[in-house]
């Protein structure tokens, strides 16, 4: 089964609390997705690693798209392998980086990933210490993306991205911003071009279902 949360931030009592969510139950078939801003990989420091060391315990896979608040050159620094039909950076033994514009199979499903967004908060954040340029999404990632999906005939089971759609972040009652216009209008194309079950987003830090095809997840899981 796949378990599908929101924003970690580095936090490990985030994570803890996932045990009051049923992840004790789970095993060797379940994937736990984290819609970006995963956050255990920002400092680079021995602090992290001993904790991604922990993650490795774990029966179950972990898997994250990127977000916004992501230390790129440090996640781009572990080994790129393909893994069930797209390309990772692989962490740990069980837990993955799904890299922009990739389509997984993962527990039968088909899945489309998406990370990065823009950092409204990068006026206070220092370049290369706590904010990098890699955060939004450059013209190779764009067409990989466009070509892996027209290889799976437009349709996927479910879509991962960190941030959303524009009209999906109206309707959260947000302005999207001129700034990751590319990209959320990217997002508004497979929005109507691309078939998919469900879409699935962090990056807004709520728990909302909308029009009951996208989900925004923050504490909430989604076990599907
Ligand atoms: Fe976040």
């Amino acid at each position: 089964m796949l378990h599908i949360t929101g924003d970690t931030h580095g936090d490990r009592d985030r994570l803890k609390k996932l045990e009051e969510q049923g992840e004790s139950e789970w095993g060797e078939n379940d994937t736990l997705i984290i819609c970006g801003d995963f956050g255990f990989i920002f400092a680079n420091s021995d602090y992290e690693r001993e904790f991604l060391d922990e993650l490795e315990k774990k029966p179950y896979t972990i898997c994250f798209c990127d977000g916004n608040h992501e230390n790129f050159p440090a996640i781009y620094s572990f080994p790129k392998e393909n893994w069930n039909g797209g390309r990772v950076h692989r962490i740990r033994k069980n837990v993955f980086h799904l890299m922009r514009g990739q389509v997984f199979t993962i527990d039968g499903k088909k899945i489309f990933t998406m990370g990065g967004a823009y950092s409204r908060d990068k006026y206070m954040r220092f370049e290369n210490l706590s904010w990098w340029k890699e955060e939004l999404p450059n013209d190779a990632e764009y067409k990989e993306a466009i070509s892996n999906l027209r290889e799976n005939g437009n349709r996927v089971d479910y879509v991962i991205t960190h941030t959303a759609p524009r009209y999906i972040i109206r309707m959260l009652g947000k302005e999207p911003s001129l700034r990751d216009m590319e990209l959320t209008g990217f997002f508004d194309w497979i929005r109507h071009d691309v078939q998919f079950e469900h879409w699935f987003f962090g990056h807004w830090h709520t728990d909302r279902d909308i029009e009951g095809k996208f989900s925004a997840v923050y504490y909430s899981v989604k076990n599907v």
